[in-house]
C-alpha cells in the first residue's frame, strides 16, 4: 500500500480522486493538503473536509494551504464545479464541523515526507503548495519517490485557453518551478484524462451506495458542462486519473520528455511546452519528467466503476 498526500482544490473530479482513493487497498491517504483552484481555498478546504465526513474518514487531516498563487491573480473554475465547487449539493454532502489543521499545507507536507511516512505526493491543483514545499525544503522534497501531477496539455488543446490546461494555468511560476526539481515527476496531461469519460450511462449503473449517492449527486452539474460545452459524450475523469495511477500504473503509458510551463506569453502562458525534438543532431534536452502519452480506458472506467460500486 502507498500512502499518499493528496495536495488538490476540491472541486468534483478532486472529490471522485479522494474516493477513489478511499475505496482502494493499494493506496492510502496519509493528509489531504488544499489550495485555491476550482473554487477558493476557503471553499476547498471546505470541500476536503465534507467530503471525508461523508465517508466517516474523520482520522485523516486537512490542512490548508495557499490561497493565491505565486505572483499571479487567482482564476476559479465555479462555472465547471459549482458554486460550492462540489456540484452545490450540500443537501445529500454536508458541510463538516471540524476544521482544517493549523499546520500549513506546505510546512505539513514537509514534515511528513522528512517523517518518511510519505514517499508519493499526487497533485490534482495548482502547484503553489508544493512549489512552496520545495522552495523551503529542497533536501527532504526530493527524497520523494514520485509527484505525480494532473496538469498541462501535451498534443491535446487546453481547457482555459487554447494551448493551456486549469492547473499549470492557475499558477504557471509554480508549476514551471516544480518542473524544475529533481524529484521523479509523473504528468497526466489532459490528453489521457480526455480519453477517461464518465457518461450518464455510466453512471446510471452504479448502484445507490453510499458512493454511488455520492458520485451521482455531485457530478450531475460537472458533466452537463462537459457535454454541452466542450460536446463530450460526458465528463473526463481528470483527477481519478492520477490516483489511478498510483492504484495501478499499468493504466498508463508514460514517455520521458522535457517539459517546462510558459510564464510569460500573451497567448501562451500556462501552456506545457515539451521538447519533442531531442533526437535531432544537435539538440540536448534532459528530460526531466514523465508524461503518460496513452491510457488504458475502458479498464481504468472498468475500474472506477466497479470501485465506486462497492461500498
Ligand atoms: C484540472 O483542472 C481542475 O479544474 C480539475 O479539478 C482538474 O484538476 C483539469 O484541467
Ligand atoms: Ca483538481
Amino acid at each position: 500500500m502507498k500512502n499518499v498526500i493528496l495536495d488538490c482544490d476540491p472541486g468534483v473530479d478532486d472529490a471522485l480522486a479522494i474516493l477513489l482513493a478511499l475505496n482502494s487497498d493499494n493506496v492510502g491517504i496519509e493528509g489531504i493538503t488544499t489550495v485555491h483552484g476550482n473554487t477558493t481555498l476557503d471553499q476547498t478546504t471546505k470541500n476536503a473536509l465534507r467530503v471525508l465526513d461523508y465517508f466517516g474518514r474523520l482520522d485523516i487531516p486537512v490542512a490548508a494551504g495557499a490561497s493565491n498563487p505565486l505572483l499571479c491573480e487567482v482564476h476559479n473554475a465555479e462555472n465547471v464545479h459549482g458554486k460550492d465547487g462540489l456540484g452545490d449539493v450540500s443537501n445529500i454532502v454536508p458541510y463538516s464541523t471540524r476544521r482544517e489543521i493549523e499546520t500549513p499545507a506546505h510546512q505539513y507536507i514537509i514534515d511528513r515526507v522528512s517523517s518518511g511516512a510519505v514517499k508519493t505526493i499526487v497533485a490534482t491543483g495548482a502547484l503553489t503548495n508544493i512549489a512552496l514545499a520545495f522552495d523551503n525544503n529542497p533536501e527532504v522534497m526530493n527524497t520523494l519517490d514520485e509527484l505525480v501531477i494532473m496538469g498541462g496539455a501535451f498534443r491535446h488543446p487546453g481547457n482555459v485557453s487554447p494551448v493551456a490546461e486549469a492547473n499549470f494555468y492557475a499558477d504557471p511560476e509554480a508549476a514551471d518551478y516544480v518542473l524544475a526539481q529533481d524529484v521523479k515527476k509523473i504528468i497526466i496531461p489532459l490528453d489521457v484524462t480526455h480519453q477517461v469519460i464518465l457518461t450518464p450511462e455510466l453512471v446510471k449503473s452504479i448502484p445507490d451506495n453510499r458512493s454511488g449517492i455520492f458520485v451521482k449527486s455531485i457530478v450531475k452539474r460537472y458533466q452537463n458542462f462537459y457535454m454541452n460545452v466542450w460536446a463530450l459524450k460526458g465528463n473526463p475523469l481528470h483527477d481519478p486519473s492520477a490516483i489511478g495511477y498510483v492504484i495501478n500504473p499499468d493504466f498508463l503509458a508514460l514517455e520521458q520528455f522535457q517539459a517546462n510551463v510558459e510564464t510569460l506569453g500573451k497567448h501562451t502562458r500556462g501552456m506545457m511546452i515539451v521538447e519533442q525534438r531531442a533526437g535531432l543532431a544537435g539538440i540536448n534536452a534532459k528530460p526531466n519528467a514523465y508524461i503518460a502519452t496513452a491510457v488504458k480506458a475502458k479498464e481504468f472506467m472498468d475500474y472506477f466503476i466497479s470501485s465506486v460500486s462497492k461500498a
